[in-house]
Formats: structure tokens, C-alpha cells, sequence
């Protein structure tokens, strides 16, 4: 396979969080001087990746599924070249070879700059490759420039890569190794290239931003920050993950004074009860959370906060379930995710005494899935009246076409349109079209909306300009 052999298609398949969407972004630019181009066609593919998440059981065993299902397309045609990556391959690495017989390579998190050169090793040599090598620091080719598709309003940006926090439950810092930055001048020239091809809004990724720059010396997270918010062009700046031990007063005092900083954050809290926190080495208590949202509020009293929940840790009694319920009712999140405790091979919890049933578990995430559904009610409801600014995305999806593909659209009413608010909620709207060319209006334009109706995942609106 040489740059002359013309368009092959590479198939890619994201399983997982936005790193995982980020580093497709990345397999895909590595592969392009190769001749590949992006196809949604499993049956025209030349080379299959499966950019796999191992952070629960059930997305490991989502991606060993699909790539059974994979075994016809090899039949097939013996010449496609089938890959797993990401995070269940860097944990399972050698063991996928057996038991996926028709899988040709194997390889991690760290491996995305050598994937050309051992897909070019395969093509000539039909071998098969695990290639699960860890390095301890970013290396300078490590990361391509972010490339935006001319659709995108809204990308990611690693910033960092791994964890070095070792949650007692979490396979992160097993598979994606220690942490580790990217320069700020290569960051700023990332988003500057991303705004030089339409992007709006960047969300800088990292396990946990707070730590930013650490231990190379660069500067903070929230130094970052100012230098990203100078970008010319861009409108918006989002970032995730922040671990609440290490949210610095500096960088809550940034939602005050960076304009262009939008004012959510995600604060994943994981429980309510002080024990459950130390069994999950989150070195925070409860109060010095609830202390942190305050602060925050104080800072910046229209910014979101969402979270996310465990439920289920082994040993949690009924009483430290009740305290994470009384925890998400004091606090009131905007959002929350919420997921059922699941071992992980190479997390110390899976060693832990007194596993919860799954029927119990499963109960409990039911109680936080209800309460959390009335209070996002809640939130959104005190929104209507208000005029909110808008990122507009594009079109909503589920609109009809006609015979010849054009949208059908009622021309005095308009066709529906999608954005989000700073806060990170979902506005619908009607525009009437001024063009024909719809999807040029709008997107990518930030509009005030003036809020009218509340649902429970998003809101509707009328534009005011
Ligand atoms: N670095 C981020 C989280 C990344 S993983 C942070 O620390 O905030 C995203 C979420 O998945 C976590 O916040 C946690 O709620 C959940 N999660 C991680 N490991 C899990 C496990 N073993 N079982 C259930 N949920 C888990
Ligand atoms: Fe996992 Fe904890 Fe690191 Fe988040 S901070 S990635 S939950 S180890
Ligand atoms: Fe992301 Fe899943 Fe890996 S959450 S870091 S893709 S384990």
C-alpha cells in the first residue's frame, strides 16, 4: 500500500468518550497520505478499525461483538485488514489475536502515529501485529494538527493525554498511561488551524485539565485558557474533564473573566458519601465539593454544572446511597450521567469486599435517573422567558426529505434548527429559509433565542434576530 495506489476506504468505528472521538479524527489524517478516505460502508472497506472503550464491562464486550460481526466481511474478501485500537486493545493487547482470529492488528492508545507503518507491514506481508507500547511523555509527532470536516461548528482538542489519579474503580490510567501535555504553542496552533477551516467552538479534553501542564513546567490550565480565549475567530471555549480536588480558584475565577469561556463545567462528583469517596480515592469529601459549587456560583451564577455518579461501589450501604441522592438534591445539577459500578480488570476495586447485586444496582441508578429528571425539568422550565444566546449547529436531525432529497419545509413556518446555549442545553427553533442554501444560513452563527417552551432534554424557541 503506497501513496500511488489511489482512494482505498477505512472504516472507523467510535465506541468510546470524546478522546476516543478525537483520536479518530487523528487515524484518519495518519491514514489519509496512505490513500484512504472515510467511508460509512462496512461492505466497501478496505481496512476495518474498531476504536474501542474499555471504561464498563458492557462497552469491552460492545466491541468484541462487533468485531465477531466483522468475520463475513473478511470471508469476503481476504485482503481487508481488520484493527482494533483504543482502550480495550491496550488492556487486552496479545489476548484479542486468539480470540478474534480474523483480527490483523492490535493496537493501543499510544500507537496512532505507527498505524500507517504497520498497516502498510500487514498489506505486504499478510503478519499479524499487537503493538500496545506505552511511552511516558508526549512526543513531538505524536499528534497531528485537528482537522475539521466543513461541517464542523464544534470539535475537540486533547490537551493532555492519561491519568495519574488511579480511582480505585477506573481503568483510564491503564490504558491510556501516565499524564502527560501538549505544548501551549502546539494547542493554540491546533485551534488556530480549526477556526482557519469554520470551527466556532473548541472543548478542550483531558482526564483531568486541572493538572495541565504540571510536570513539564508549562503554564496553568487556566493560562491556557487566556491564550485560547485571544484565538481570533472563535466564539466559544468549553473544556472536561475537571477532577474537583484540583478545581483551583484561579480557574473558577476564569468563568468571570474570559469571554469567551462558556459557563458550564462537568464536575464529576461519583458519590455523595465521604467513605465511598475514600474507597474510591477521590481525595475530596462531600463539603469540600458542595464548597467548590458554591465558589463557582458566586464566581459565575448562570454557569451549569453536571456530573457524573457511581452507583453500586462495592460495600455502599443503603445510608451512603441515600447521602449521594441528598447530594444531587442539594446541589441540583444541570445534568448528570449516571452508571452502574462495574469491575475492571487492573482497578483495585474489583478486589473489593462486598459486591452489590445487580438488581440492586440497578434500582439505585433508577432513583437517580428520577430524581435527576425533575430537577433538569426544573431547570429548564426557569428558562423560559429568558433570552438565550445560541451556538447554531445545524439543521435538527429527523427532518423529511422529498423525492429529489430537498428538505421539505413549510415556507411560511421555516425549517427546524439546532444550538446550544453557553450553559450546554439544546435549542430547537423554526427559520423561515432566505436561500436555498440552507445549511449555509445559520450554522455557525450564534443567534438570540427567546426561550418558550421547556422539554426534558431540551428547549424550544423563537429567534429574536
Ligand atoms: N476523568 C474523568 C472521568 C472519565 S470516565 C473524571 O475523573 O471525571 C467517565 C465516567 O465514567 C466517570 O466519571 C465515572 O463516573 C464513570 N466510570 C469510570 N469507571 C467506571 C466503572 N468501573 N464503573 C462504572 N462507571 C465508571
Ligand atoms: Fe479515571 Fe479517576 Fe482518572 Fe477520571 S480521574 S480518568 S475517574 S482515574
Ligand atoms: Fe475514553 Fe473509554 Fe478509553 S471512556 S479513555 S475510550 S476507556
Amino acid at each position: 500500500m503506497r501513496e500511488d495506489m489511489g482512494q482505498k476506504k477505512l472504516f472507523v468505528n467510535t465506541m468510546g468518550c470524546q478522546m476516543n472521538v478525537y483520536d479518530t479524527g487523528q487515524i484518519q489524517q495518519r491514514m489519509a497520505p496512505l490513500g484512504f478516505e472515510p467511508t460509512e460502508d462496512l461492505a466497501k472497506a478496505d481496512v476495518i478499525i474498531v476504536n474501542t472503550c474499555a471504561i464498563r464491562a458492557k462497552a469491552e464486550q460492545k466491541a468484541f461483538s462487533f468485531l465477531g460481526r466483522l468475520l463475513p466481511y473478511k470471508e469476503q474478501k481476504p485482503e481487508l485488514i481488520i484493527a482494533m485500537g483504543g482502550c480495550v486493545a491496550q488492556q487486552e493487547g496479545h489476548k484479542v489475536l486468539s480470540r478474534m482470529p480474523h483480527v490483523d492488528l492490535v493496537f493501543g492508545t499510544h500507537a496512532i502515529r505507527r498505524l500507517p507503518q504497520l498497516i502498510q507491514k500487514i498489506a505486504a506481508t499478510r503478519c499479524r501485529i499487537v503493538d500496545v507500547e506505552m511511552a511516558s511523555a508526549i512526543a513531538s509527532d505524536d499528534f497531528m494538527l485537528g482537522h475539521a470536516s466543513s461541517s464542523d461548528v464544534a470539535t475537540f482538542v486533547t490537551i493532555m493525554r492519561g491519568c495519574d489519579n488511579y480511582c480505585t474503580y477506573c481503568v483510564v490510567p491503564h490504558v491510556r498511561g501516565r499524564e502527560s501535555s501538549r505544548t501551549p504553542d502546539e494547542i493554540i496552533s491546533e485551534i488556530e488551524h480549526l477556526v482557519a477551516h469554520g470551527v466556532r467552538e473548541v472543548t478542550l479534553l483531558g482526564q483531568n485539565v486541572n493538572s495541565y501542564g504540571k510536570k513539564e513546567g508549562f503554564c496553568s490550565f487556566a493560562q491556557l485558557l487566556e491564550r485560547v480565549d485571544r484565538v481570533n475567530g472563535l466564539a466559544r471555549i468549553r473544556f472536561t474533564t475537571s477532577h474537583p480536588k484540583d478545581l483551583s480558584e484561579e480557574l473558577m475565577l476564569a468563568f468571570d473573566r474570559l469571554e469567551k469561556l462558556c459557563p458550564h463545567i462537568h464536575l464529576p462528583v461519583q458519590s455523595g458519601a465521604d467513605a465511598v469517596l475514600r474507597r474510591m480515592n477521590r481525595r475530596y469529601t462531600s463539603r469540600q465539593y458542595r464548597d467548590k459549587v458554591a465558589m463557582l456560583r458566586s464566581i459565575r451564577p448562570d454557569i451549569a454544572i453536571t456530573s457524573d455518579i457511581i452507583v453500586g461501589f462495592p460495600g455502599e450501604t443503603e445510608e451512603e446511597f441515600s447521602a449521594t441522592l441528598h447530594l444531587i438534591d442539594q446541589v441540583g445539577f444541570d445534568g448528570l450521567f449516571a452508571f452502574i459500578y462495574s469491575d475492571r480488570p487492573n482497578a483495585p476495586a474489583v478486589r473489593f469486599d462486598n459486591k452489590i447485586g445487580e438488581t440492586e444496582k440497578k434500582k439505585r441508578l433508577q432513583s437517580v435517573l428520577n430524581r435527576q429528571e425533575i430537577l433538569t425539568q426544573k431547570k429548564n422550565e426557569a428558562l423560559t422567558g429568558s433570552i438565550q444566546q445560541i451556538l447554531v449547529d445545524g439543521l435538527s436531525k429527523h427532518l423529511s426529505y422529498d423525492a429529489d432529497e430537498r428538505l421539505v419545509a413549510d415556507a411560511l413556518e421555516g425549517v427546524q434548527w439546532s444550538g446550544r446555549t453557553g450553559t450546554n442545553k439544546i435549542v430547537h427553533f423554526m427559520q423561515a429559509p432566505q436561500n436555498d442554501d440552507w445549511n449555509q444560513m445559520l450554522t455557525g452563527r450564534i443567534m438570540q433565542i427567546m426561550i418558550e417552551k421547556a422539554m426534558s432534554h431540551s428547549l424550544w424557541g423563537r429567534p429574536l434576530s
